[in-house]
């Protein structure tokens, strides 16, 4: 049984990666990352982790998660959600308009700092896609 799910696994996140985000995409990503690092002096530990799907409540991990979202162009510097350029990105995540209307509903919930708006939203973007798309 175990195994059967295993595969499964494996079977969805060949499939999904295939729709991920092309090399120079990623790149970029990778870039921002570094830079936001060093904008915010969150622990490189803490930013490790949420790609294995463990998200601290930390100040900076948060303030990561603003600086990348605006590097991205998902909340300009007054914090507010992009959605057009959202769903643009997502589009080339997730080949679904449905999907992606969803996930916009589901995850898009403006609070009470741009910092927790962009964690919740990134949060909640792992826990809702398949092959827990992270966008850091
Ligand atoms: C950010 O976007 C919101 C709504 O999309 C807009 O009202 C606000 O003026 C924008 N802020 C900046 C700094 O561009």
């Amino acid at each position: 049984m175990k195994l059967f799910l295993l595969c499964i696994t494996f079977l969805g996140l060949s499939f999904y990666t295939m729709a991920d985000l092309s090399a120079e995409q990623k790149q970029k990503v990778v870039g921002y990352g570094r830079e936001c690092i060093a904008e915010t002096g969150v622990e490189k530990e803490l930013v490790s982790k949420v790609r294995q799907g463990s998200f601290s409540d930390d100040p900076k991990l948060k303030a990561f998660a603003f600086c990348l979202s605006k590097k991205i162009g998902l909340q300009n510097a007054s914090g507010d959600v992009q959605a057009d350029v959202l769903k643009q990105k997502l589009a080339s995540i997730v080949n679904n308009a449905d999907s992606i209307n969803n996930l916009i509903f589901a995850c898009v919930q403006k609070k009470a700092t741009p910092e927790e708006t962009a964690f919740h939203t990134f949060v909640c973007y792992y826990e809702n896609t398949p092959n827990h798309v992270s966008i850091f």
